[in-house]
């Protein structure tokens, strides 16, 4: 029986194309990041990672993340790694699901009840109608629909365009043919940051009645457009329960924030208001798609109530951190005890 019980065949194909891309260079370094925070001697931890890879599902990045070199063997178990989640991902959702995830006009068509926003495809014939579009908004996000690493989101404002046939011309060369009306978010996540929406994670399980909740995370974003680690953002995990923040925030660059850098407030102290409304539209929304089972969502709760951002069907990990939070236990068993693998 494979380590987390999933079939055989994706967990094979996956292993193989894992050992392809073992990167020697990246262990040795992620090894020496490790040495510096918890002490360990270096070769012990290399050791230990590539075990760990190769029978526990257990990535490099993970190792490092959730601090494995200060766990037990019980302790690790609990943890959910980016293995486990890909094989969960490529089990639980089908190709014509996939599709309508990884495009975000297919996604904003779908699920457009949800959004609480107003969006426009930007074509070749409708460069008036993105002028006007963009002038009623003052500012608008753009995007690339397929858009990989969590770069492909802008932010223009219509009071810095000069020549309008050529900001239609660069939007349509860059690919960044969705736009959207920025969200205003609730006034409690303005008062962590303010120049950026705030959004919360809900990985979440449709088993064919219902829905569950795996993990919460809330992301803080530092001013810039999106809240994504590629733009400084970090986060912490919220009760899955309650909506309360379980700790300081933290990213994968060794970075820990006991306030946010910029507003000062102390992120252990956040809690997400209307989380039972931000609950109650993923159980709605998870079922629109059924061929995709799991997935990650990202929210925006506002004053007037949660929105949609956009579903990940690849859903990544988001868990605690022992080393900053005291949890020595990750959210595993939630995701065996709704998904039975
Ligand atoms: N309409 C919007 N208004 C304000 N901020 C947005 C909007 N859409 C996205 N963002 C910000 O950009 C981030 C990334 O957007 P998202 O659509 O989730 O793309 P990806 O995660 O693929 O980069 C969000 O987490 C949020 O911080
Ligand atoms: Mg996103």
């Amino acid at each position: 029986m494979p380590a987390n019980g999933l079939a055989l065949g994706p967990k094979l194909r996956y292993l193989t194309q894992r050992a392809r891309r073992i990167d020697v260079g990246a262990v040795i370094e992620r090894a020496k990041e490790v040495h510096e925070e918890h002490g360990k001697p270096v070769p012990a931890v290399v050791v230990d990672m590539l075990w760990q890879a190769a029978r526990r599902d257990v990535a490099f990045q993970d190792y490092v993340d959730y601090d494995f070199a200060i766990l037990n063997a019980d302790e690790r178990a609990t943890f959910m790694t980016h293995p486990v989640s890909a094989q969960l991902a490529q089990r639980f959702s089908q190709p014509e699901g996939r599709k309508i995830f990884e495009d975000k006009i297919a996604f904003n068509r779908r699920f457009s009840e949800f959004l609480g926003r107003e969006w426009l495809v930007v074509t070749e014939s409708n460069a008036d109608e993105v002028r006007s579009f963009v002038e009623a908004q003052g500012t608008v996000i753009a995007k690339i629909p397929v858009s990989h690493m969590g770069l492909g989101v802008r932010r223009y404002q219509a009071a810095d365009v000069a020549d309008w046939a050529a900001f239609h011309r660069d939007l349509l060369s860059k690919g960044e043919i969705l736009l959207e009306e920025v969200i205003t978010q609730h006034p409690d996540l303005s008062a962590v940051c303010p120049g950026t929406v705030n959004t919360t994670r809900i990985t979440a399980f449709f088993d064919g009645s219902d829905v569950h909740t795996l993990a919460v995370a809330q992301k803080f974003g530092r001013g810039e457009v999106s809240d994504q680690m590629s733009y400084g953002g970090f986060y912490t995990m919220l009760d899955p329960d309650s909506g309360h923040a379980m700790s300081a925030g933290y990213d994968s660059h060794a970075h820990v924030h006991e306030t946010h850098p910029d507003s000062g407030f102390r992120i252990a102290d956040f809690q997400l208001p209307l989380f039972d409304d931000a609950i109650a539209l993923i159980d709605r929304a998870a079922r629109v798609v059924p061929e995709v089972q799991y997935a990650g969502w990202d929210v925006v709760v506002t004053e007037k109530g949660p929105v949609l951002v956009e579903g990940n069907w690849g859903a990544g990990v988001y868990e605690n951190k022992p080393s900053v939070s005291g949890i020595r236990t990750g959210h595993k068993p939630r995701y065996r005890a709704a998904i039975g693998f």
